[in-house]
């Protein structure tokens, strides 16, 4: 048998080789993505040099920890949920609050708290003294007591703690479990927008494309019940530039807050509000779950290892 080959053989060889069955669908979508690749290098032309830096890049990209950050810049994760909408579409499946990208920055196991909890006891940080509260509550409308409303954001500079060596664990996260009649609520201050890490990987390529990096102000959450499909959404802050211009595609109508401004400080005492502070009211409205995966209270990483 000939060991040369054109590159149609080889790509054959490449996909058809195999000593054991493997894992039927991972071979289904390395095959079709290395077809792809062949494809892209014959119609552009790339060139070895090419071709090595962008090998280089991914493994710098890599090893910086910044994937993630990527597959949200490059719109990944907005499509994803893109289809899912349309999926939840065709099966009938409407109502509740959007989905909205978790991004790359959760960490799982945030302090639980009942009721109510204080984001920035880290502090002090600056801006204005928020609280955001409202219910969970399903479809229906019915409150949903013991959801847990699992919430992250930024700090002041823009960074995630976990991610970010100078904020102490779990700094502007937490987890807090609804009350009888569905209530969480938390205070915080409002995070400013966030921007990917200059002289990094990622900005590499971002400014090679000639884009920006910049993310609206916004809050995460991963909200979980029984019985109850667990729900990624994000909320934005309103007035940001780049509410309309989110480099990682996540801005979604419905989901931008309403501030009321200077609201009296009463009835506010145990998250230590003083003196008047900016509030916003979100409900979370939460669809039933149609199996236990869907209400498995678990971001996606997990959910992809289980
Ligand atoms: C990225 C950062 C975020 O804060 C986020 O919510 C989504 C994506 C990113 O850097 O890709
Ligand atoms: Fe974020």
């Amino acid at each position: 048998m000939s060991n040369e080959f054109t590159a149609t053989q080889l790509l054959e060889r490449v996909t058809t080789s195999r000593v054991a069955p493997g894992n039927e669908r991972v071979r289904k979508i390395a095959d079709r993505i290395v077809g792809d690749l062949f494809r892209a290098i014959d119609e552009l032309d790339v060139q070895p040099d090419e071709f090595w830096a962008g090998v280089d890049w991914l493994a710098r990209l890599g090893s910086a920890g910044q994937m993630g950050l990527i597959t949200a810049g490059l719109g990944f994760d907005r499509l994803l949920d893109i289809r899912a909408d349309e999926a939840d579409e065709r099966a009938g499946r409407l109502g509740g609050t959007p989905r909205a990208i978790e991004g790359p920055l959760y960490v799982a196991g945030a302090p639980l708290a009942r009721g109510e909890s204080r984001l920035d006891d880290d502090g002090p940080h600056p801006g204005d003294v928020f609280v955001m509260e409202g219910r969970v509550v399903d479809t229906e409308g019915r409150p949903v007591a013991g959801a847990v409303v699992d919430v992250w954001h930024a700090n002041e500079h823009g960074r995630y703690s976990h991610f970010d060596p100078e904020q102490p664990a779990y700094a502007l996260r937490r987890r807090i479990e609804t009350d009888d009649q569905g209530r969480y609520r938390f205070r915080s201050f409002l995070p400013p927008g966030y921007a990917i890490p200059p002289d990094s990987p990622t900005s590499e390529l971002f400014t090679a494309l000639g884009r920006h990096g910049n993310r609206p102000a916004h809050i995460h959450f991963l909200v979980a019940a029984d019985g109850q499909r667990t729900l990624t959404t994000q909320v934005n802050i309103p007035g940001d530039t780049f509410i309309d211009d989110d480099f990682a595609f996540a801005t979604r109508d419905g989901l931008v807050l309403k501030l009321e401004k200077n609201v009296a400080a009463a009835g506010y005492e145990s998250l230590g509000v003083t003196g008047p502070f900016t509030r916003s009211r979100f409900d979370f409205v939460m669809q039933k779950a149609v199996d236990a995966t869907e209400a498995d209270p678990q971001a996606r990483l997990a959910r992809a290892l289980a």
